[in-house]
């Protein structure tokens, strides 16, 4: 029966077409900024927690932590990211540890009468669209069922969303213990009350860094999170519950993103069956709890909700294998650098001194970090690196001022330099970096116009465009796959900014960038490469009228 045949090729072009004409059609131009309401309705802003009323609640810590007597161990930064602290067996306990420094409060913040809180994962616009949902059988410190929670990083604790048959987990799982899911969703109004049409790009992103938040985390206490191609939105709404229309009358829609799996033990097979067994299990089992409203007034964004529509996953149960990855990086000095402070501190610097600048060693120590490794977060991805860099480079010691690519997967040198202008030099800036120099310039003005004008992008050390293997990408792996290319520079700018804090220095993701303004300046056409999100490092200028307390009021007595 060819018919079916067709009909399915026909909508995956219709739906790649759809996220063409979404990501054109939310571009930024010198002249016109993708559509918005241009004004922000405070009446309206929606709130950044959300809570399920009437769901019995287990807060994480320090509660469970005394229950057990589990006591944190220290973790450099680089043991976290290269997986060497020992794995701790699964306990309410370290998984509050793991959430708290993946997901939850890194400080309030006040200015006058205004308080705001600041995550562990940033955000664009702070306003954190991304949920969190564990799955997992019985755990000391939690339930003693198989259970799904949502994470609630406001008081830090598992809201009780659904109780499986006791035989659940371990029939999915054939029997093993040591394993655990994690879903991230979306609530896109969160974004789109203030960027509009635009936000959908910012969740995505939000989501890439809230997922290597979570396999960095994970790192800490000797877990590791891997990304589940088998799950579709289909199954991970199922799971979540955000499928269930009763639990959300006037609230917010939850969109569903993915799913990790989090072992302590060898990594998870997780098969179509196991997916299919849960959904079942699901629908069968005990809910609780209604989701929260966020705001009283809504305004639609239609095009969000096609592209949402035209990029839903649905789910790969084979998928290619990935680009070995190289073992040099393992072999790196401990920097010493106690993780759990570094995961903390992580901030977007407001400002920057135009003038400091850092040494070739630093700055290329940090690149190489970013490559494809056996460290977290690229452990995560199932996917071999889609996006390459493209560097302004501003006060790099002993690194001449200018424009530079580094390329995360060397493979595309020739597709990217056919694509790219021809007069770029092409040289090689490092024996052990595949990083390029395409031309000499002092490129701070350029880097901030192609910003939206932030000097952000220009005071710093370095600022960079993130350009993803676009049109291949999406050929290869269907339109859904628009998602995850967005993830992927999350990911990538979540390195980024826990590198730029260990070298002492901060970071800002920029996702107001003008785009086809700063293809021109590589001299890219048409949707071969696209730039997807921008970014920068340098030092710091505080904001000293700002004050900063603690996330979680049990801290201000424990320090
Ligand atoms: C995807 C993304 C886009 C962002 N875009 C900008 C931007 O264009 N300009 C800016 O100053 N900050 C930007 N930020 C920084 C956020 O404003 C910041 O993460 C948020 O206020 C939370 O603060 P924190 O990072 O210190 O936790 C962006 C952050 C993310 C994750």
């Amino acid at each position: 029966m060819p018919l079916p045949h067709i009909i399915a090729h026909e909508s995956r072009e219709g739906s790649l077409a759809t996220v063409h004409r979404y990501h054109d059609g939310t571009k930024h131009h010198f002249q016109q900024f993708a559509r918005s309401l241009g004004y922000l309705d405070w009446a309206s802003q929606p709130s950044p927690f959300r809570g399920f009323t009437e769901a019995p609640i287990f807060p994480l810590y320090p509660t469970p932590g005394v229950a057990d007597g589990y006591t944190p161990r220290r973790a450099t930064f680089d043991q976290t990211c290269q997986l060497e602290v020992p794995a701790e067996p699964l306990s309410a306990a370290a998984l509050g540890d793991m959430l708290r420094h993946a997901l939850g409060l890194s400080a309030w913040k006040r200015f006058n009468t205004s308080r705001w809180a600041l995550r562990v994962n940033p955000s664009s616009g702070n306003l954190h669209p991304t949920e969190a949902y564990v799955l997992c059988g019985a755990l000391p410190g939690l339930g003693n069922q198989p259970a799904v929670y949502h994470y609630a990083a406001d008081r830090h604790a598992l809201e009780v969303r659904c109780v499986l048959d006791k035989g659940a987990w371990a029939s999915a799982f054939g029997g093993r213990q040591d394993v655990l899911l994690v879903a991230l969703t979306s609530i896109h109004w969160r974004e789109a009350w203030k960027y509009g049409e635009r936000a959908f790009r910012y969740c995505q992103h939000d989501l890439g860094h809230a997922s290597a938040a979570v396999s960095i985390a994970a790192g800490l206490v000797g877990w590791r999170a891997v990304l589940l191609p088998v799950w579709s939105h289909h199954a991970i709404a199922a799971v979540t519950g955000i499928d269930r229309a009763q639990d959300f009358i006037d609230a917010e829609r939850e969109e569903p993103g993915c799913i990790m799996a989090v072992t302590a033990g060898e990594p998870l097979h997780c098969s179509q069956e196991a997916v299919g067994q849960l959904v079942d299990d699901v629908a069968r089992a005990h809910w609780s709890g209604r989701a929260s409203q966020l705001s009283e007034d809504h305004v639609v964004w239609s095009f969000i909700d096609e592209v949402a529509r035209a990029t839903e996953d649905p789910g790969r149960s084979s998928v290619p294998a990935t680009l070995p990855a190289t073992d040099d990086q393992d072999a790196r000095r401990d920097r010493e650098i106690d993780a759990r402070t570094l995961l903390l501190q992580r901030r977007s610097a407001l400002g920057f001194d135009g003038r400091t600048a850092i040494d070739r060693g630093t700055f290329f120590d940090m690149l190489s970090r970013v490559l494809p490794s056996r460290r977290t977060p690229w452990i995560s991805a199932w996917w071999d690196p889609r996006v390459h860099l493209a560097i302004f480079v501003h006060r790099v010691h002993e690194v001449p001022p200018g424009l530079y690519l580094l390329l995360r997967d060397p493979r595309v040198f020739d597709r990217l330099r056919a694509a790219c202008r021809a007069d770029f030099l092409w040289e090689a800036a490092d024996d052990g970096l595949p990083l390029w120099r395409l031309a000499h310039a002092d490129a701070r003005a350029l880097a901030a116009r192609v910003s939206c004008d932030q000097d952000i992008a220009a005071d710093g050390f370095f600022s960079l465009g993130m350009l993803a293997d676009f049109d291949a990408s999406l050929q290869t792996f269907g339109p859904s796959f628009y998602r995850h290319l967005f993830w992927e520079t999350g990911m990538v700018g979540q390195m980024l900014y826990l590198e730029a804090e260990a070298a002492g220095a901060r970071a800002t993701g920029i996702g107001c960038f003008y785009d086809d303004p700063m293809h021109d300046v590589l001299g890219l056409r048409g949707h071969a490469f696209q730039s997807l999100y921008h970014f920068t490092v340098g030092a710091p200028v505080d904001d000293a009228r700002l004050t900063s307390e603690p996330g979680y009021a049990w801290e201000k007595t424990e320090r």
